[in-house]
């Protein structure tokens, strides 16, 4: 029997109108449980009680240019979607994702619809929700969206959760709180999930620890370690997007400040080296040795925090880690530092040890701007409450960086869905492991991101190719 989702045209309890979708409409005669017709005693089918819940669906057209302008600088996803078109690698399956609501998510789910699936989209950041975007596409067919910008942490877990009743056949997700979710509140559904793909280091942190101690019950591809998306959205796009994000919030003059980058991962790395193009001597922190060296090979100077602190002017978190900036550290700030986070979660900096030491608190100084006055007279600039800066006081990256990190996660979906690159999925044995993208995935995400830029590269000769696998041929 075919699984067959009920969305139907209608209201919900706030008002978000769902598109109408006759071909989406449940075969009563197939469905025998179905036949009664509604208010019957049987279980609906599943997706069918999934309605958006999004602040006013009147903002609809106002979310579509938006679209339309991401649209333009995302070739790669546009062209993922004509061919899922032809190809449908998602016919009749369902998938939960938890992503920021924003143009690109748009652009990306309109990929996976028209290769046949069902996208039920919960935000995983309430702050980063784009009301006009959540508008636009719980208009479309086969969506529903669960996002309203600036809902409190119940609310956040409710979308999640709202998302999971379609009882998903795949699972996108970005920081792991749909996937922990599914795995503790929603462990019934877990079952029935082929695959997953994580959007974050962080959250693909939290899936090894999951995968270590047996608890994930499916295979998840972690997008994240692409080679094409460590390099274009973590270096690239998060180092412009943060310095953006940044002088949004503070307006402030880069140039001779002293800029301290704790991380010197991809994210960390990119920012430094921005700030340093913008004229800021930059201080790295790091707990990995080889990181370090690096950061000192590349010519930034590197300190523990505890020395760093009573330099710095502008602090920018980027480790996926927690009280990086903790108590004693902000006990030794200068007056009027700056401190912004990268990091996926909002616990880098600690906000509550900066509450707890203030005598007053004057917020938004300037939008996403708060000023925390301590005892002894220091002003503390605390930007975007400590959450991800680029996506609070900036727009996030730009759209020609979510092109390859969706392009990715894209590709590894239809993958896990057994329809694409490289061949039929994974295999059984990969249940419940993190999986890195597959080497053939990136390497077509590279080439489809070299055609939309007109960039033609060599290619080996026979005799190169003889030579490169030979182990004969020497000097
Ligand atoms: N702002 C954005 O748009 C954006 C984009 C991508 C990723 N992220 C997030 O940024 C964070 C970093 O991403 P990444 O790809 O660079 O991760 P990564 O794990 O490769 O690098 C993090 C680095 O931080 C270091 N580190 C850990 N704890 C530390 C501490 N206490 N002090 C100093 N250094 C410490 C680690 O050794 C590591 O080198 C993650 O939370 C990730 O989810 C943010």
């Amino acid at each position: 029997m075919a699984r067959t989702s009920r969305i139907t045209t209608g209201t919900d309890r706030r008002g978000a109108r769902l598109a109408a979708e006759p071909d989406l409409e449940p075969d009563l005669e197939a469905e025998p449980g179905l036949a009664a017709g509604p208010g019957l005693a049987t279980a609906p089918p599943p997706g069918a009680a999934v309605l958006s819940d999004i602040a006013d669906p009147g903002l609809a057209l106002t979310g579509l240019p938006g679209i339309a302008w991401a649209e333009r600088a995302m070739p790669v996803v546009g062209m993922l979607r004509a061919e899922f078109a032809g190809r449908q690698p998602f016919a009749g399956l369902r998938i939960a994702c938890c992503l920021h609501v924003t143009a690109e998510t748009a652009v990306l789910v309109r990929a996976l619809t028209a290769g046949g699936a069902e996208v039920h989209l919960a935000a995983s950041n309430p702050l980063s929700t784009q009301d006009d975007i959540a508008a636009a596409l719980a208009a479309e067919q086969r969506v529903t969206v669960q996002a309203r910008s600036g809902v409190d942490r119940g609310a956040y877990y409710e979308h999640i959760h709202a998302a999971l009743d379609c009882e998903p056949d795949l699972v996108m997700d970005d920081g792991c709180d749909l996937v922990n979710t599914l795995h503790t509140e929603r462990a019934d559904l877990a079952r029935g999930v082929r695959g997953g793909c994580e959007a974050t280091s962080t959250g693909a942190a939290r899936l090894r620890r999951m995968a270590a101690d047996g608890s994930l019950r499916f295979p998840v591809v972690a997008a994240d370690a692409s080679a094409t998306r460590r390099m274009i959205d973590h270096k690239y796009g998060t180092g412009q997007a943060v310095l953006d994000g940044i002088l949004r919030a503070t307006n402030t003059l880069v140039a001779g400040k002293t800029v301290v980058v704790a991380g010197f991962g991809p994210c960390g790395s990119g920012i430094a080296e921005r700030a340093r193009g913008l004229g800021a001597q930059v201080i790295v922190t790091e707990v990995d040795p080889v990181r370090a060296l690096g950061a000192i090979m590349q010519g930034f100077r590197v300190l523990p925090m505890a020395a760093a602190a009573p330099m710095g002017e502008l602090f920018i978190t980027a480790t996926g880690s927690r009280d990086v900036i903790g108590e004693a550290e902000l006990a030794v700030l200068p007056d009027g530092a700056m401190l912004a986070n990268a990091g996926h979660f909002d616990v880098e900096i600690d906000v509550p040890a900066l509450a707890g030491l203030a005598v007053t608190i004057n917020p938004a100084i300037r939008p996403h701007a708060d000023e925390y006055v301590l005892g002894d007279g220091r002003r503390l600039i605390l930007l975007a409450e400590g959450r991800v800066v680029n996506l609070v006081a900036g727009e996030g990256n730009p759209a020609a960086v979510m092109d390859t990190s969706f392009a990715v996660q894209a590709l590894a979906l239809a993958w896990l869905a057994g329809a694409g690159l490289p061949g039929a999925g994974p295999a059984p044995e990969h249940g419940g492991q993190v999986l890195d993208v597959p080497a053939a995935i990136d390497a077509e995400i590279a080439r489809l991101t070299l055609a939309s830029l007109g960039t033609r590269i060599d290619t080996l000769t026979d005799a190169q190719v003889r030579y490169l696998r030979s182990w004969q041929e020497g000097s």
